[in-house]
């Protein structure tokens, strides 16, 4: 496992991290975890060398039990048991108040982030975790219309300075990848995580170039196209009740994607053997990232994933040819609860 600077956190974390929105469960949006292989996962990724985990507050919330974090629980058991707490990087995120995924373009900071709900999710995030402080927490939507706001601010300082968590990032905009710069130019976040993939090649226009200049860490999410540059669906897939997955490959999008799998599938050869090996090592042939955060509840994703690290770049060749690859898509429309996202418009162009 190779390591990487996560930007100026001085933090070192292993280039492949550990997603988890899906290691518990999530009501409506993953199902069909094992939760003692879940557990096994986060094992054998430390295992693996990995020390990189991304979670959140919000994983698993179900509103029967609106008490309950599943995943970050899961993480608490897993580091509680193993005693690895001081060799694992802890990312977790603060769910915005007025539960709009991602950010809707007309909200204001004080619906979604006001200070007191801050500091309460915070303060449930250690809790759930079983730790007494949190190495970056990120805000899970964001606008960068809030960038000049004075209160987030000073709730992140307060909070750094209490000793409870080291460092704030953000969790941006889907297919925005620019909507952040203004709150970056702020300096008080450290990390940015973005959707980045061989489909979503936006952000190599502006966030990465910027991400360098300024050392901001990257934190490179939905890695496989939420499974789909995995290569294992068909156009007969069907997704299990409760999965998010039948309405993200909705409509012509799965046979879609079939036809551009099949494209991706004759790159492979002796230098690149699998599909997702390609699409983990195009992330991590840029040297802007951090660390990609392959989603892992199966033994054997941890074990596949964690080996790409140690094969380093793809070819400047095959990086040129997966440019070709680029599929910008709005997964939001026509579905979108706020109509900004229904419109071709959402998309940064
Ligand atoms: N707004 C946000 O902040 C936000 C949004 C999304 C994600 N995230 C974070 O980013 C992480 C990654 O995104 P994601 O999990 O949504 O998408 P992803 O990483 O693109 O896809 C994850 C899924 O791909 C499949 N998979 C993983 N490794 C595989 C392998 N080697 N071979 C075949 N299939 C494989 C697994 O499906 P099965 O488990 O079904 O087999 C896994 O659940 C999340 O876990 C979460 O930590 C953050």
């Amino acid at each position: 496992m190779q390591y990487r600077s996560l930007g100026k956190t001085g933090l070192k974390v292993s280039e492949v991290g550990m997603g988890t929105w899906q290691l518990a469960n999530d009501p409506n949006m993953w199902v069909g975890a094992d939760l003692k292989e879940s557990l096994k996962c986060l094992y054998e990724y430390v295992e693996q060398g990995g020390n990189f985990i991304d979670t959140a507050w919000v994983y698993g919330y179900s509103d029967d039990e609106p008490e309950r974090h599943p995943s970050e629980e899961l993480i608490g058991k897993f580091l509680k048991e193993s005693g690895k707490r001081d060799k694992v990087v802890l990312a977790t995120k603060v769910a915005p108040k007025n539960w709009h995924w991602p950010a809707w373009s007309k909200d204001k900071i004080s619906d979604c982030f006001p200070n007191d709900h801050i500091e309460k999710q915070v303060d449930d995030s250690l809790r759930s975790l079983g730790v007494e402080v949190i190495d970056l927490v990120q805000f899970h939507v964001w606008h960068d219309n809030w960038a000049n706001e004075d209160g987030w601010k000073e709730t992140i300082q307060k909070i750094i300075k209490s000793g409870k968590v080291k460092h704030w990032g953000i969790s941006i905009n889907d297919y925005q990848p620019s909507n952040c710069l203004k709150t970056l130019d702020t300096g008080l976040i450290s990390t940015v995580q973005f959707i980045f993939n061989i489909f979503h090649q936006k952000p190599t226009e502006k966030l990465l170039p910027y991400a360098k200049r300024n050392n901001i860490g990257l934190i490179s999410r939905v890695p496989l196209d939420e499974g789909g540059l995995a290569g294992k669906f068909t156009k007969k897939t069907k997704f299990p009740k409760g999965d998010f997955r039948g309405r993200y490959f909705g409509g012509e999008r799965l046979n879609e994607l079939v036809v551009r799998i099949n494209k991706l599938k004759k790159l492979l050869g002796d230098s690149v053997e699998t599909l997702p090996e390609l699409a983990l090592r195009y992330i991590l042939s840029f040297d802007a990232v951090s660390a990609v955060i392959p989603g892992m509840r199966k033994l054997e994703h941890v074990r596949a994933n964690t080996a790409v690290s140690d094969k380093g770049k793809l070819s400047a060749e095959l990086m040129k040819e997966l440019k070709k690859h680029a599929w910008e898509r709005n997964f939001y429309a026509p579905n979108a609860a706020d109509p900004s996202m229904k419109s071709v418009g959402y998309i940064e162009k």
